[in-house]
């Protein structure tokens, strides 16, 4: 495997940024992680000596513990700082955390937090690489990528692709990671949702919108659903989630309308009967939901591994 450089900033804080050629290095370099994961041996040591620190001020499952097995299995010393038993109960800030952290000297933060442009801050502050793991309603970047590794590995390609992106676009930063990217490797995006959940700048993202299922699925390829973000929400956007599920939510009846063999996603976590239909979700034939898990520990590595070849060739942990 060549250790060519593939990212030329040292943080990963958004796709916006990022280039086509930036991304399609990192996807090509998590399908030999990808293959790597389902071999007995996970392990290489190309993160050997480094140290690697996951600091998430909000919930996660996925995207916390892939970024931590993506570090061990690359051999780097992995610490997940546990904010709710942290000095933040003390009134500590973002930012003091954040420094007290970097002066023991990780080579990579890996930060979730519930402001946009909280990693940004932390890159521009820091002197290790900031990775966002996701920033308010702003950018999830490892998400997006590790959706674009999973509609790739099904040999789907991006130009010409109809993705529907379909639910709480407002308050989802796996939505924006997820256009900027599709747009970039030349899909066409579709934002589909009701008035209350798409922002207000939305017509200039450069999607179609729709605000109803049949029109926003027909021909899609790919029928990406989000979760309905009720914590993000001040005030109801919806009348009732039963209500949600019945105009929006994901069932096999809505999913005729999409393109025959079209298949449907969903970052996790999943609101079952609020978003989408269990029969849909748990069927094999049309869900990519696992695959995507599998592919989040699989980008997350490669998105190491690229951040720690800026390092060894003149970041300041550079040997
Ligand atoms: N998709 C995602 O970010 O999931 P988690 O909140 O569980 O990390």
């Amino acid at each position: 495997m060549t250790s060519a450089p593939i990212l030329s900033t040292s943080h990963l804080l958004g796709i916006e940024h990022l280039s086509v050629a930036e991304i399609t290095g990192l996807l090509d370099l998590a399908e030999t992680y990808a293959v790597l994961n389902r071999a007995q041996n996970k392990k290489t040591d190309v993160l050997k000596g480094r140290t690697l620190i996951n600091m998430f001020f909000e919930s996660s499952t996925r995207t916390q513990s892939s970024f931590e097995l993506a570090g061990k299995r690359l051999g780097a010393d992995v610490m997940n700082m546990s904010v709710k038993t942290s000095s933040v109960s003390k009134g500590e800030t973002l930012i003091d955390t954040a420094t007290t952290l970097n002066a023991m000297r990780p080579d990579i933060l890996v930060v979730r937090h519930q402001d946009s442009g909280a990693a940004e801050l932390l890159a521009r502050k820091l002197d290790c690489c900031v990775v966002n793991a996701g920033d308010g309603s702003h950018e999830h970047p490892t998400q997006a990528l590790l959706d674009a590794l999973t509609i790739r590995r099904r040999g789907r390609a991006f130009e010409g692709l109809i993705v529907a992106i379909c639910g709480d676009v407002a308050h989802s930063r796996v939505a924006r990671s997820n256009i900027h990217l599709l747009l970039k490797m030349g899909a066409r995006v579709r934002l589909v949702a009701p008035r209350t959940l798409l922002p207000a700048d939305a017509d200039r993202f450069g999607c179609e919108i729709h605000h109803d299922m049949k029109s926003g699925l027909a021909g899609a390829d790919i029928v990406m659903m989000l979760r309905l973000q009720l914590e993000r929400m001040s005030g109801a956007f919806v009348p009732s989630t039963r209500e949600y599920f019945h105009f929006y939510g994901l069932d096999h009846k809505k999913l005729a309308y999409a393109k025959p063999g079209a298949l449907v996603m969903h970052p996790g976590p999943m609101n079952r009967g609020v978003e989408i239909d269990s029969a849909v979700a748990d069927d094999i034939e049309v869900s990519l939901i696992q695959e995507q898990v599998e592919m989040g520990v699989a980008i997350r590595m490669a998105v190491l591994d690229a951040l720690a070849r800026g390092l060894a060739s003149g970041g300041r942990n550079a040997p």
